[in-house]
């Protein structure tokens, strides 16, 4: 059913130095080497270079920093890299920050879109994936999951951003046969994930012994995958997939908040009495659960991290990584591009 390979010679990522875009540039660096990658990255508070030390001294990486809402500077990027494959994340990530800023959210997430599609045609690019996430489908009862023709249902300012950005990229293959893929994602989990998200978050906290804030009853659940199975699968639907498509990504892991927090404090050996009850997030979407079936009978992909070892895997690499934490929260990791460019 797939269609032929296609291997990118010059790949731009956006968003690469965040946490799925920097797993994805150090997966590829090491299982494609002839792909060059240009990574696209306005170093936001979310964008960290730190997480990319290492790619710095592969001559197939180039770092660039650009804003996706400057059309001109994707112009300017596509033409002079030769871009001929793009794996778009460069996103606004946080649904608790949309609440209270949307603005962000549709400057970057839907007009930052807009931008990149209209330079990636103009280009020519051969292949334009968007990384999409689940939650544009909405919230689920206690059954059923998501498959690739569950009706988009966004409830957060995030996700409304997220769907209408999968809306851009789906007309331009309708309307211009430009060869766009998409691909919605469940929940990631593992290294370089900014600690305002709920594992790193609780981990760091429950590292200081200081309370781990969990929003209403803590029953709301999410279908947790670790971040390389996402890699796997990007790199899949990039090289394999029909233009065109949706994939549905997903763990077929439910959890609920306090399994996952109980959890992490079970490993790090730390007493459930830190667990503290705080007010739910506004709209807080009940239940997410993906159905991959599309993405298992096509390629042959699945998750291969298990949660229980993933878990183990993440925390441990928190605890060896205690500075990379310390310099988020004290903002020191802001000045890092200063130290490998000199002066913004
Ligand atoms: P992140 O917040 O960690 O990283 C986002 C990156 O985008 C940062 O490096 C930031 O500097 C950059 N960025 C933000 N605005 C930009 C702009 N205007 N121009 C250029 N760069 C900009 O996010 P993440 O968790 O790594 O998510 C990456 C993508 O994957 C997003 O599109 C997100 O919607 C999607 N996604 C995430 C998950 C998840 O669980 N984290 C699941 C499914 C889909
Ligand atoms: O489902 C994919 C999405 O997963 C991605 O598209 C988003 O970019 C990513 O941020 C994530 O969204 P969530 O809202 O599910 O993730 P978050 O880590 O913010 O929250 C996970 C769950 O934990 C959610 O039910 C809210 C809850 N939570 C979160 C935080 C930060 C808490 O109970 N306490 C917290 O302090």
């Amino acid at each position: 059913m797939s269609s032929a390979t296609y291997t990118p010679r010059h790949l731009l990522i956006t968003g690469g130095a965040g946490f799925i875009g920097s797993n994805l540039v150090h997966y590829i660096l090491e299982h494609a080497p002839g792909t060059h990658i240009v990574n696209l990255d306005a170093l936001t508070y979310a964008g960290n270079l730190a997480n990319l030390a290492d790619a710095q001294k592969n001559p197939n990486y180039k770092f660039v920093h650009v804003d996706i809402r400057d059309a001109d500077a994707m112009n300017r990027i596509m033409a002079e890299h030769e871009i001929d494959a793009v794996i778009h994340l460069a996103a606004e990530s946080h649904v608790d920050r949309s609440i209270t800023g949307p603005g962000v959210f549709v400057e970057t997430n839907v007009s930052g879109t807009l931008n990149l599609l209209r330079a990636a045609r103009e280009a020519r690019a051969q292949r334009f994936l968007q990384v999409g996430t689940d939650e544009v489908y909405g919230s689920l009862g206690p059954t059923g999951m998501f498959t690739e023709t569950t009706p988009l249902d966004p409830h957060s300012p995030y996700s409304a951003s997220k769907a209408a950005a999968d809306h851009l990229v789906s007309a331009w293959w309708h309307t211009y046969q430009f060869p766009t893929l998409i691909t919605r994602c469940s929940n990631n989990y593992g290294p370089y994930q900014f600690p305002e998200k709920l594992l790193p978050l609780m981990i760091n906290n429950a590292r200081q012994s200081k309370p781990l804030p969990v929003y209403g009853d803590g029953l709301n659940v999410r279908d947790w995958l670790h971040v390389h199975d996402h890699c796997a699968a990007l790199w899949t639907v990039l090289t394999r997939g029909r233009p065109g498509e949706v994939y549905n990504v997903g763990g077929n892991n439910e959890k609920t908040n306090l399994e996952v927090v109980r959890a992490v404090l079970g490993l790090m050996g730390k007493p459930e009495s830190l667990i503290t009850y705080v007010k739910d997030r506004p709209g807080h979407d009940r239940r997410y659960a993906i159905d991959a079936t599309k993405m298992m009978t096509e390629f042959g992909w699945k998750p291969s991290v298990t949660f229980e070892t993933g878990l183990r895997m993440t925390v441990d690499w928190y605890r060896d990584h205690q500075s990379w934490l310390e310099q988020i929260v004290s903002g020191e990791y802001q000045r890092y591009y200063e130290q490998m460019y000199g002066r913004r």
